[in-house]
């Protein structure tokens, strides 16, 4: 059932806030300032040398997002992998490796196949999962539920900023279970986290904003989206979000990237939105948003109030965003990049729940 909205997929991406605040509840304790997730010891987070982080499209987008937090709240490495190359590269997996496959269905081909590989291999696996009775449920050794309730349409939104949800926790928890963070910096990522449902439900309210933008937007052929740091994975993210559902050609890159080529496309007829609220590395994606000005290209800058002040000599349009913590920074982010490819896609007349070409599960390799 629809309710009032137009599409599954307008109903699903509103309702983030809630289900986001469904899942955290599972994974953190607020009052006790605490990342608490059961079944945690099976990983022994204090002992592995690796997690192998591995899923397929959106999944392995937001396994993308875990890696920054895992290196950088855990200390620990990771390997990533599209769960399609990791099945058949024969990587090294061993005992000291926790592999943790992400999947919305739970019956992805690859990511099953890779799942078993690890196995195979010896090293614990673990899952995200929206669907508990799934096969990739069944076969984890220990299984992490996503409470982002069923998923329609195709193109996955609240199952994406759920599994987000989940990797924030783990990786707060791994990061306590290394010692890496002590009692007062992991309480401060919680009461962080807590606080994501609040921000979702301002960065919802951008939509009308985003709106006008989306109908410039229905009228390019080709766009590019921007970002580094977490928002690099965001805008691999936005530009698959825009072709599954609008069929608008749309390339992701690490902003950094720009001049080592993509940056040959840019003329007055290519969008390029640029990810970057106000953080550490704010000045560079700017300079690389100048480089776009300088050639003519149309720019979409999303960013908080405090980035929009630091860029006015720039032309562009903007998406300004609640000003949020650089840890739930992606997770607040996802949510215009859904909106714009949502509302793109409406102008441009597609089938937005069920595009061409797409299944809701990929049941075969
Ligand atoms: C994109 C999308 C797909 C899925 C992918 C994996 O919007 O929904 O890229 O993310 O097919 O599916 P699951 O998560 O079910 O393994």
């Amino acid at each position: 059932d629809k309710g009032n909205y137009r599409h599954f997929m307008a109903k699903e991406m509103h309702e983030q806030p809630e289900v986001i605040g469904h899942t955290l509840s599972r994974y953190i304790n607020p009052s006790a300032r605490k990342a608490a997730i059961e079944g945690i010891d099976l990983v022994d987070f204090a002992g592995i040398q690796r997690i192998i982080l591995s899923a397929c499209g959106t999944g392995y987008l937001a396994a993308l997002i875990g890696k920054y937090w895992f290196e950088k709240y855990a200390r620990l490495p990771v390997e990533i992998d599209f769960a399609s190359e990791l099945r058949y590269r024969e990587a090294p997996v061993s005992d000291k490796d926790f592999a943790l496959f992400i999947s919305q269905s739970g019956e992805t081909a690859d990511t099953l196949a890779a799942l078993r590989y690890c196995k195979q291999e010896g090293a614990r696996v673990g899952s995200i999962v929206n669907v508990p009775e799934s096969t990739i449920a069944r076969e984890s050794d220990v299984f992490f539920q996503t409470m982002a309730g069923p998923e329609i349409c195709v193109a996955s939104t609240k199952a994406f900023t759920c599994q987000l949800a989940v990797l924030a926790a783990l990786a707060v928890q791994a990061g306590r279970l290394r010692g890496v963070l002590n009692e007062e910096q992991e309480g401060a990522l919680i009461d962080t986290l807590a606080s994501v449902p609040g921000y979702a439900v301002q960065a919802l309210k951008c939509e009308s904003a985003i709106e006008p933008l989306a109908h410039k937007l229905s009228r390019a052929t080709s766009a590019l989206y921007l970002g580094r740091n977490t928002n690099f994975p965001l805008a691999l993210e936005g530009a698959l979000k825009l072709k599954e559902l609008s069929y608008i050609h749309a390339e992701g890159y690490a902003a950094g990237e720009l001049k080592h080529g993509p940056i040959a496309l840019i003329d007055e007829t290519m969008p390029v939105v640029v990810l970057a609220p106000y953080d550490g590395i704010f000045e560079k994606t700017v300079s690389n948003m100048q480089e776009v000005a300088a050639r003519g290209g149309k720019i979409i800058l999303i960013t908080d109030q405090k980035g929009a002040d630091a860029s006015v000599d720039t032309e562009k349009d903007l998406i300004v965003l609640p000003d949020v913590p650089d840890f739930i920074a992606p997770i607040i982010y996802a949510i215009p990049v859904q909106l714009l490819a949502y509302h793109t896609a409406v102008f441009m007349g597609t089938d937005v729940d069920q595009p061409r070409n797409l299944a809701k599960s990929v049941t075969v390799e």
